[in-house]
């Protein structure tokens, strides 16, 4: 590996010294020690870590078992308790410390120590067990960004109970279909969610999935009261409190196979609906201490804030898991980052003197342009000294915001983690380490220890440095996805295509290393996955959504290139009346967003629709896709159109409501 090259650009950024020194990886020889470990003796390598990082209830004799590949599975007869390794071996020494600094959207500080979450989780987990739920029965939660989401989710763990987040964000409809494919018995909501001073209602979205029918899976539905405010509680509801009344502050950890799956968290793919990605209890557990411990260094005093909420993979790994696992104390916030005001992020890291902050471009770079007009909500009016590491996830982040987040936040000492992975990766696994790796603005420089990434080309051949193809994982790694929940099949066809051999598992993004360095920049998906905001949004799950409304004939959806949320939504709609006036056209491109918004979540409500009598469309009937992008961004149509039926359509489709 030639990483001295990078270190010879003139963008390259050094690990401060102190920092290194202390580091668990404390410079590029001891990182390359580990990689070649792993690639000396792959299984061993990961099963030493497993042996250190993981309180075992009974050791595991065999560390991966191929026989049913692509359906791997790690230390597969070894037994452990995620639950018990969060919280309960950190009692002994640590049961005073502060576990979770709980901060509400309106202020308000909440700290819990480890024995105090202790108690929580064992007595949350005692009155799940009055529910007659058995190991392995799903179990929905669609929470607000708290204490006690993280309290719900262990105490699940605790009693091997799987369970399935839904971001608080998403619709009636999104928790009726993930209830459904999950089959879960027990729903976890509150009454309302705290937002950006707004209080937002999740138990009537819960309500509504119910009504929409086809739920009878669920028994019983458990509803915190978040406001104090009176609720009738139907039959089969149980108040959070009541439920945990009376109930010992212990509880038996229930010891699990290391397969047992952990949770299904749902996620976009280019096809169809969301996919339940299974995650495992061990190899999941394992990478979630590894990386937490390795890309953010977390020691014993610091403070970790990762902004992420726990709907999604970075709010599981890096908030419900992997701090804990290491006794590490943390900052949960329950609001958004401009309310009170676009402050809000660098007051609490002063407040809390946090000194490892993770979030993702989006914010930084809403972030930034707020700090533009307004002075006060500069970082630089905030004493941010406290930092040492940064991070970001989500989506590539562009140089100049790499830029202003380093010097402006990081006061140009402390190394950024710009961390690639994926809801199916459970982890990290491109990634700098912050005490040996130099870095460069707008890439996400090398593998993780023991990860064996690559870029190949379409037919899974070995490319280049320095050229651009699909990024692989070349060897099952512990804390991948399992299988898609019900869909085996569909898990193999997306993550294992018979197109590159069978044997790689594709990322769905593309990449390019740096032909000196081997330094890898994301070059984002390849299929049509759009990233809103660092949020993960199916084409066509946006566009099943629109040809559900009444109106609607056809619709095509479309990324386009966004300064601050990465890219936007763009639908091309035909309706089944004519093309609407202007007048017309306005209430129905409000109607439509509105319906959307109904059908799948605020975050996928389409920027922008605009009318045609029809598609583009080759004769054979394909939706031409990379027309309808030009057309979004305003771009001189320079390809070949001579195989498109209707190419008047065009001058149609660049009209704009
Ligand atoms: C994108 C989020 C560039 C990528 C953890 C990936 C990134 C998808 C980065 C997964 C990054 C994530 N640089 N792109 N550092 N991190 N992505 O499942 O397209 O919500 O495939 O997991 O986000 O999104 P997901």
């Amino acid at each position: 590996m030639a990483i001295e090259s990078v270190m010879h650009e003139n963008r390259v950024f050094n690990p401060p010294k102190t920092l290194s020194e202390n580091a668990y990886v404390k410079n590029l020889e001891e990182y390359q020690q580990l990689c070649d470990a792993a690639e000396a003796d792959y299984e061993g390598y990961w099963g030493n870590l497993a042996k250190n990082l993981i309180e075992w209830k009974k050791p595991f004799t065999k560390i991966l078992n191929e026989d049913d590949a692509p359906f791997y599975k790690w230390f597969d007869d070894g037994e452990l308790n995620v639950s018990y390794n969060c919280i309960d071996r950190h009692l002994p020494n640590k049961k005073d410390k502060v576990a979770i600094i709980f901060e509400s959207d309106d202020g308000q500080t909440t700290e819990v120590t480890y024995q105090e979450l202790y108690e929580k989780v064992c007595q949350f987990a005692n009155g799940l067990k009055t529910l007659n739920l058995n190991l392995g029965d799903r179990v929905i939660i669609y929470l607000p960004m708290g204490i006690e989401a993280v309290v719900a989710m262990q105490a699940c763990a605790r009693i091997g109970l799987t369970h399935s987040v839904v971001f608080g964000g998403f619709s009636a409809k999104s928790i009726q279909e993930r209830v459904i494919d999950a089959g879960a018995k027990l729903i976890i909501t509150a009454d309302y969610q705290n937002r950006g001073g707004k209080e937002l209602p999740l138990k009537t979205a819960v309500d509504d999935a119910i009504l929409l029918g086809g739920c009878d899976s669920v028994e019983k539905v458990i509803v915190l009261n978040r406001t104090g405010k009176e609720a009738a509680l139907k039959e089969n509801e149980i108040d959070w409190h009541e439920l945990c009344k009376n109930q010992k502050e212990e509880c038996e950890p229930v010891w699990v196979n290391a397969e047992h799956p952990l949770f299904l968290l749902y996620t976009s793919g280019s096809t169809g609906k969301p996919k339940g990605v299974q995650h495992s209890s061990g190899g999941y557990l394992l990478h979630a201490i590894n990386t937490t411990k390795w890309t953010f260094d977390l020691k014993d005093d610091d403070i970790f804030w990762c902004t992420a909420d726990v709907g999604w993979i970075t709010g599981h790994t890096y908030v419900a898991y992997g701090p804990l696992a290491l006794g590490g104390t943390q900052i949960i916030f329950e609001g958004v980052p401009t309310f009170p005001n676009a402050g809000r992020f660098w007051e609490i890291v002063q407040k809390y003197k946090a000194t490892i902050f993770y979030t993702a471009p989006t914010a930084i770079r809403a972030l930034i342009k707020a700090s533009e007009s307004d002075e006060a909500v500069h970082p630089k009016s905030f004493n941010l000294s406290s930092l040492r590491i940064l991070g970001t996830v989500g989506e590539p982040i562009n140089p100049e915001a790499w830029m202003w987040y380093y010097e402006n936040v990081g006061s140009s000492k402390c190394p950024i983690a710009d961390t690639f992975w994926q809801t199916e990766t459970g982890g990290h696994v491109i990634t700098p380490l912050p005490g040996s790796t130099p870095l460069v603005p707008g890439s996400c420089t090398l593998p993780f220890p023991g990860i064996a990434i690559d870029v190949v080309d379409e037919t899974g051949q070995n490319l280049e440095w320095g050229q651009g193809g699909l990024l692989v994982i070349k060897k099952p790694w512990p804390s991948m996805i399992r299988t898609i929940w019900g869909d085996p099949e569909r898990f193999k066809n997306s993550y294992f295509p018979n197109e590159l051999g069978g044997k790689l598992y594709l990322a769905g993004d593309g990449a390019v290393r740096d032909a000196e360095s081997g330094y890898f920049t994301i070059m984002g998906r390849i299929d049509d996955v759009l990233n809103v905001s660092g949020h993960r949004l199916g084409t066509m799950e946006i566009e099943s959504a629109l040809v559900a409304n009444d109106l609607v004939a056809e619709a095509a959806v479309v990324g386009r290139p966004h300064d601050v949320k990465g890219e936007s939504i763009i639908a091309f709609v035909v309706l089944k009346s004519d093309r609407p006036n202007p007048e017309k056209a306005t209430e129905i491109v409000n109607e439509l967003r509105a319906w959307v918004g109904n059908e799948i979540g605020p975050i996928a409500k389409p920027d922008e629709i605009r009318f045609g009598d029809n598609l583009p469309k080759t004769r054979s009937g394909k939706i031409m896709r990379r027309l309808l992008r030009s057309i979004a961004k305003d771009e001189e149509i320079t390809a070949d159109i001579s195989t498109l039926e209707n190419p008047a359509i065009l001058d149609q489709l660049k009209q704009k409501v």
